[in-house]
């Protein structure tokens, strides 16, 4: 494993941070908007964040901690600019905590971030949109016009190691029917070729919550028939497991707690016993780590309060 420790460094000439990074793919040339991402790794680390982007110091926090795992990239289930999605705070809420791993050519010059991902011309960030980066008017220009991604950057996907990734814009309020819409005939034609061991959709407002905003309803696809891993999601400020019993439904999960400055309720509209476990913790801040490898991925999430061991952990064998 190749490591690289880098100190002194200005990120988005705002923040100096020491990262390690591992299994360095070969730069390339600059890469633009809707060049597609394949990056060949027999096994990698990730990183999950959500409902972190307020420039306040539990994003600090958790930002930190995240960075101590050397991820080999970070993706994000939404609400990555409070409270507006607004042009004039796009670069404290994102690039002055995450700079480094974010390669952005396209963006204007002054939003551009010249860490470690530049000088790789290997983006390291991967976004989705919440509810409130679609708050921006026009919905999500300061969004599309900071980060460099694949596709049409609201509804893309990419491959890294043995996993593939999808990550969907479900707007303001997830109102995105399944099966007939674009988005969900992308996904599902998508899928259905796909040939990654591993397949995980990430989006913003969850399909099975206790919480303060409930369930998306709308965003229950079928995941499961289409050969779906884990659903990674957003929008309740809280670190949550939803588990819908007597079946080998994906693995459910909801990380908003990874900056933003207060916690929602676990159980404000409870799902029916009867058919859902849940698990909530609206303690801690924090994040979760991934790790795969061949056959296995394992899905850890950490707290800053203790971020000595893990407070839950999901196994996905292949
Ligand atoms: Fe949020
Ligand atoms: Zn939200």
């Amino acid at each position: 494993m190749l490591r690289y420790i880098l100190s002194s460094l200005i990120i988005c000439a705002m923040l100096v941070v020491a990262v390690a990074a591992t299994k360095i793919p070969a730069a390339g040339d600059a890469k633009s908007a809707g060049a597609p991402v394949n990056v060949q790794a027999d096994s990698i680390t990730f990183a999950v964040i959500g409902d972190y982007g307020r420039d306040t110091k539990q994003e600090d926090s958790v930002a930190k901690m995240v960075k101590s795992w050397s991820p080999d990239f970070i993706i994000t289930v939404g609400d990555n600019n409070y409270s507006t999605g607004s042009a004039a705070t796009i670069k404290t809420n994102i690039g002055k905590y995450y700079g480094d791993y974010i390669y952005n050519p396209d963006a204007k010059p002054d939003w551009q971030c010249h860490g470690k991902a530049e000088q790789q011309k290997q983006n390291r960030f991967f976004p989705a949109p919440g509810n409130h980066d679609n708050y921006s008017i026009p919905p999500l220009k300061p969004y599309l016009d900071y980060f460099t991604l694949p596709g049409d950057e609201t509804n893309y996907d990419f491959t890294w190691g043995p996993v593939h990734f999808y990550s969907l814009n479900t707007g303001t309020d997830a109102k995105m029917t399944c099966c007939d819409s674009k988005v969900s005939s992308w996904l599902k034609d998508a899928l259905q070729k796909d040939t990654k061991t591993f397949k995980i959709v990430y989006f913003h407002h969850p399909p099975y919550s206790s919480g303060e905003h409930g369930s998306s309803k709308d965003m229950r696809w079928p995941f499961k028939e289409w050969g779906v891993d884990a659903v990674l999601t957003g929008h309740e400020h809280f670190y949550a497991k939803a588990t819908v019993k007597g079946s080998n439904a994906p693995l459910y999960l909801i990380c908003g707690s990874s900056g933003s400055n207060e916690h929602y309720p676990c159980n404000e509209h409870p799902l029916e016993k009867d058919k859902y476990d849940w698990l909530c913790d609206n303690v801690h801040f924090g994040a979760i780590k991934v790790t795969v490898t061949k056959h296995k991925a394992i899905f850890e999430y950490y707290a800053v309060e203790q971020p000595q061991y893990p407070l839950d952990v999901n196994v996905v064998n292949k």
